[in-house]
């Protein structure tokens, strides 16, 4: 089948919104920003990814308003006023937390601490790391774009940033290599799925000459 994306993304015979099944497994950015007024926010992302590894950049993507208000969310608009963020790593274990933190909170609330989760502070920023994730990135903002808005109006955002500082816990280094079957990263799928990396699902693939 073929269909114009313009006219939506539910053509029959889909139920929902098919666009996020088509680009998957999705990295999920599991993003900690601080205000202007240093309330703590984290979120998940699964529009984003690593962008350049030398120097490395990763971006994710802030769409749309918080539900009820006007306004942007808080990943971006805390991005843009400090300048910085953290990229965390959810693993397996922590899948339940991420999920509770897509909340849609006021930006007084630390929803890092209300999903009971500990902070560990950053090196080089102020927004502090998820202590439980085995990898955090601590970032300093380098550019917004501004995508088209929704049909409904509704701004869409890139946001990019320069890995300024790296975290990787002891416990998923193995002969000098990080061990994909102790990190067990979870991937976004479409509709509500998601996958857990495997260790009997990695395979390896030597570069053509
Ligand atoms: C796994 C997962 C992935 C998500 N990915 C995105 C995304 O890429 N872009 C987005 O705008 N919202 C995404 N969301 C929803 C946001 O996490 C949610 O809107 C959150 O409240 C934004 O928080 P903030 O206002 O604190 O920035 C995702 C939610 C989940 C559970």
């Amino acid at each position: 089948m073929f269909f114009d994306p313009a006219e939506g993304m539910r053509p029959p015979p889909f139920v929902h919104s098919v666009f996020t099944a088509l680009v998957v497994p999705r990295p999920i950015g599991w993003i900690s920003t601080i205000s202007a007024g240093g309330v703590v926010n984290l979120a998940p992302f699964s529009y984003f990814n690593a962008v350049t590894g030398d120097p490395p950049c990763v971006m994710y993507c802030p769409n749309g308003l918080k539900p009820g208000t006007g306004e942007i969310k808080d990943s971006v608009a805390n991005a843009e006023a400090t300048g910085e963020f953290v990229f965390n790593l959810c693993t397996y274990d922590l899948r339940e937390q991420m999920n509770t933190t897509s909340v849609h909170a006021p930006a007084d609330v630390d929803e890092m601490r209300d999903a009971g989760l500990e902070p560990a502070p950053s090196e080089v920023v102020a927004p502090p790391r998820v202590a439980a994730a085995p990898v955090a990135l601590e970032c300093r903002h380098l550019q917004t774009v501004r995508l088209p808005k929704s049909r409904r109006g509704a701004p869409n955002h890139i946001v990019i940033g320069q890995v300024v500082g790296v975290h990787i816990s002891e416990d998923v280094i193995s002969g000098g290599m990080v061990d994909i079957a102790r990190l067990r990263p979870v991937a976004r799928l479409g509709y509500l799925d998601y996958a857990v990396i495997e260790p009997e699902n990695v395979f390896s693939l030597p570069r053509p000459e």
